[in-house]
């Protein structure tokens, strides 16, 4: 079997003041289903580094870290209990410093996962809090409210968690009697920090140095849009209705406050006490990218996920206008746009771009949903618009699994789901778990080689042996080829830094646009389109007879 020729140029080293996070192409590695080396079933940071090369060979300039760090796992570890150790189930800081430093020999930066909206509630301050008085320092560390009616047995205001149900949480006293409530806008496990507390600022200081002590070459932010709620803690007004994290609706009283700006101000500061370009990305869900932009301006984060690109469904009009704002919005503020489709709170791409309805962010997908969609329709979209993503300028997001080509997984038998959203709304949400099954690694291995035992955490789909990496290894056609090759392209074309200019004289489903020497043309229509006379450098299906066919992305050579 032959395979495309593809030179991945290693990335270039860490250096001062190359801002490399402008064009990077950033991996992102949920730990506990990337590669399990321990066998217990759940991946580790062994798994990681056995893992580098196939990262390496894929063309990635960094991986983005999701959460390793000690935690009861309540959330999948955004429920931190101590923010500078390794969680057994990972590893050891011994483990942490060998994936840091293979990463950085093969060219690879890391970037970790930071949840500064709130700890886990075994965290130690959590605990003091519990034993200690209301209006105790103690408890000045988080959000304690006494509660409203007679005996204080309502809560405190009318929040929504992101995960259903009240945001707030009554505590019993050490002396046994009802106490007073504390807030989290996610699980109750994970009590929201209060971010007026300087004592708060002073210990996300540290955590940050902590880190970047050990060389992580930055941050994404966890909800970074949430660290900061109105004075006074006021009822949401009109109450929060299938909002999520905040996308579609502007004015929460705990989403994207004015002074949360502050914090990331000086946490640039501390970024800029270290050599090398150490980043901070924020994870803001926002209603527009002028909003995001926000996030981005030259004294506070370096990036923002770009979720308004996310959500656009596949639809050309509605995407040509979210590129362009995006490309006029960051770059205003002095920031890169970045670009993503997937990661472990959304629908797969795969999956979500064949959809017929919008599903909330965090709602996820079953067997009883209404909206089944055809895979084959999805994977063919989800090509081509990875196919179109990654000629964009500025930088992209990957989520591991996605090179290939991975659906949601839909039909996962209720026992198994693990994600709180499940729990929390009496299983009317079916949440996250869709998008976290353990990759696929080796067609013919128990558990497809995600570790040394067929042992998994959310069961793999029996079908995944054709989508296993070393299935695609052998096919040039597969969605894995198709990814190296357009990194390659794009990492030796340097689209990164590129500019765009739509092209004029195509159908209005047809989205094209040059980018230095390349055209990129892609039909989100039902007709085949005819292509310009050019040399096809990669396409995400068949194109025969100069006719782009629906549901395709091409990079042709205009040179
Ligand atoms: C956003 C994270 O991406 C998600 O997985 C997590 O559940 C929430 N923040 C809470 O930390």
């Amino acid at each position: 079997m032959t395979h495309p020729t593809v030179h991945v140029p290693a990335a270039a080293p860490s250096r001062p003041g190359s801002e490399w996070w402008r064009t990077a192409v950033i991996y992102q590695i949920y730990p506990r289903s990337f590669a399990d080396a321990s066998g217990d079933g759940i991946g580790d940071l062994r798994g990681i580094t056995d893992r580098l090369a196939h990262l390496q060979e894929l063309g990635i300039d960094a991986i983005w870290l999701s959460p390793f760090y000690r935690s009861p796992q309540r959330d999948a570890g955004y429920d931190v209990s101590d923010y500078c150790d390794v969680d057994p189930v990972f590893g050891t800081l011994a483990d942490m410093d060998r994936m840091l430093g293979d990463a950085h020999a093969r060219g690879i930066r890391v970037i970790v996962d930071l949840v500064p909206n709130h700890s886990s509630d075994q965290h130690v301050w959590f605990q003091e809090a519990l034993t200690a008085e209301p209006g105790s320092p103690e408890r000045a560390r988080y959000l304690f409210r006494d509660g409203r009616g007679v005996d204080g047995d309502e809560p405190p205001n009318n929040w929504e968690s992101v995960f259903g149900g009240p945001a707030w949480t009554r505590v019993t006293e050490p002396d046994g009697t009802p106490g007073q409530w504390y807030l989290h806008l996610f699980d109750a496990s994970q009590p929201d920090f209060d971010w007026a507390n300087p004592e708060v600022q002073e210990e996300f200081r540290r955590i940050l140095r902590c880190w970047l002590d050990r060389g992580v070459d930055g941050f994404r932010v966890d909800v970074a849009h949430g660290l900061v709620k109105t004075d006074g803690l006021p009822d949401h007004l009109p109450p929060l209705d299938a909002d999520s994290m905040g996308g579609g609706s502007g004015d929460a009283p705990y989403w994207g406050q004015d002074g949360v700006h502050e914090i990331f101000r000086d946490w640039n500061r501390v970024l800029a006490e270290y050599d090398g370009d150490r980043a901070l990305c924020a994870e803001a869900w926002l209603p527009t990218v002028d909003q995001t932009a926000l996030w981005v301006r030259p004294d506070e984060m370096h990036q923002a996920f770009n979720f308004s690109y996310l959500m656009t469904p596949w639809d050309a009009a509605q995407l040509r206008e979210v590129i362009t704002e995006s490309l006029r919005a960051y770059p205003a503020v002095g920031a890169p746009s970045t670009w993503v489709l997937s990661n472990h709170d959304v629908i797969r791409h795969a999956t979500r771009l064949a959809m017929t309805t919008a599903v909330p962010q965090g709602y996820g997908i079953g067997p009883a949903s209404p909206d089944q969609p055809d895979p084959v329709v999805g994977l063919r979209r989800a090509r081509a618009a990875t196919t179109l993503m990654l000629a964009l300028p500025g930088s992209a997001y990957l989520y591991q699994g996605e090179e290939l080509g991975l659906p949601e997984v839909i039909d996962l038998p209720d026992e198994a789901r693990q994600d709180p959203t499940w729990f929390r709304t009496g299983g009317t949400r079916y949440g996250r778990d869709g998008c976290r099954v353990p990759i696929p690694w080796q067609a013919d291995a128990p558990g497809y080689g995600f570790g040394p035992s067929e042992r998994s955490w959310l069961p793999q789909p029996t079908s995944w042996a054709r989508l296993s990496r070393s299935a695609q290894e052998h096919d040039p056609d597969s969605t894995l080829w198709l990814y190296r090759t357009l990194l390659a392209l794009r990492r030796n074309a340097s689209l990164g830094s590129g500019t765009l200019t739509w092209l004029d004289g195509y159908p209005a489903d047809v989205i094209a646009f040059r980018t230095d020497e390349i055209t990129v043309i892609a039909n989100l229509g039902s007709e085949p389109v005819a292509l310009p006379t050019a040399t096809v450098l990669v396409s995400s299906g068949p194109v025969d007879g100069g006719m782009l066919p629906p549901d395709t992305a091409v990079w042709l050579s205009v040179r």
